[in-house]
């Protein structure tokens, strides 16, 4: 690896694809490439072939992938478990084919099960049933997960899978239909304090759930990247979790809405605790560095300044 190294970054304008870049960029790397899905649709397997033949990437990182909230999950069940399978399959069996060396896969903390041991630690992977509201997305991820373990197995490529806990940061999906919890939050907060309205929220607020800045999501890729990693899967965290309500009253301060939260105990909270155990990344030398209050002023102020753009998804 240097700096002239070509980089091909599946899903470079997406949430971290996006800040994979930016950091890439950061550090001299100048030989970086990205198809929208427009210009590469990585569902069509012949499409990727073309793509790997004329542009001859010498590593992967794959951040592209059909994403969505518990909502989205639920209604398009068969397309988030088949286009993420044809995605990832589509990238990883050609990056083999192609005598790719390097290939970093980003999966997401659903691929453990729904009971596990809190923290979620890599070897709880496969060890009991899975959250039944977004199985099929963890199931394609972990299938892109094995993909890359059997290649490590076999080949003895450095083809490596990261975790990442729950994501948030800029060129977020604002969309309240399909969002994340941190950014509807954000912009329920924002448009509250515009309406001068108190705000609504579901559950009961005391679920803990555990947050992690973009961009240090993109270090830890980078860090994939320079470093050769001897296992095949790693946890990307802060290994802090918080409450539902604390999380709130961040954003809420951060916002600067004055009004009154509205806890909706009538709606289901979710799993009451998520927090991955991120020992194993920061025993390799990796770990978080941007808080929680700074990460959602950062994020705060990219969505007001991009609010007329902000993503609105469509199934
Ligand atoms: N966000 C989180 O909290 C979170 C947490 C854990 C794991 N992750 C993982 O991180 C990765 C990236 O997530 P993200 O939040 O950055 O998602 P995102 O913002 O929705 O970006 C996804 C990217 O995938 C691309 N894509 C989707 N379908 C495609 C297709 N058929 N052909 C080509 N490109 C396609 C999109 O390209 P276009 O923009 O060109 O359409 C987009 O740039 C995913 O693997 C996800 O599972 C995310």
């Amino acid at each position: 690896m240097n700096t002239t190294t070509k980089i091909y970054i599946a899903g470079h304008r997406g949430m971290v694809g996006s800040a994979v870049w930016r950091a890439l960029e950061k550090k001299g790397y100048t030989n970086l490439v990205g198809k929208t899905s427009a210009d590469l649709d990585l569902r069509n397997q012949q499409s990727v072939l073309n793509f790997f033949q004329n542009e001859k990437p010498e590593v992967v990182i794959d951040a592209a992938a059909k994403v969505g909230g518990i909502l989205a999950n639920n209604d398009y069940p068969y397309q988030f478990l088949m286009e993420n399978m044809q995605i990832q399959n589509n990238l990883i069996d050609t990056a083999l084919k192609s005598g790719i060396e390097k290939f970093i896969f980003l999966g997401s903390s659903c691929i453990y099960p729904k009971f596990a041991t809190q923290p979620l630690k890599e070897e709880y992977l496969l060890t009991d049933s899975l959250e039944p509201t977004n199985e099929w997305y963890a199931i394609a991820k972990i299938t892109g997960v094995k993909a890359c373990q059997a290649i490590r197995k076999q080949f003895n490529k450095d083809y490596v899978s990261l975790m990442p806990t729950n994501l948030y940061g800029t060129h977020d999906n604002f969309d309240l239909k399909s969002s994340h919890v941190l950014p509807a939050m954000l912009r329920k907060f924002h448009e509250a304090k515009l309406n001068n309205t108190p705000v609504a929220l579901w559950g009961s607020g005391t679920p803990m759930r555990e947050f992690l800045f973009v961009d240090d999501m993109a270090e830890a890729v980078v860090y994939a990247l320079e470093n050769k990693l001897p296992e095949y899967l790693y946890n990307v965290g802060s290994g802090k979790d918080i409450t539902i309500k604390e999380l709130a009253e961040t954003i809420q301060k951060a916002v600067g809405h004055q009004g009154e939260i509205i806890w909706d105990a009538t709606k289901p909270d979710g799993t009451p605790r998520k927090l991955m155990d991120v020992s194993k990344m920061k025993e390799m030398g990796w770990q978080y560095s941007t808080e929680l209050k700074e990460g959602i002023e950062k994020t705060y102020a990219w969505f007001l300044e991009n609010i007329n753009s902000v993503k609105e998804v469509k199934m």
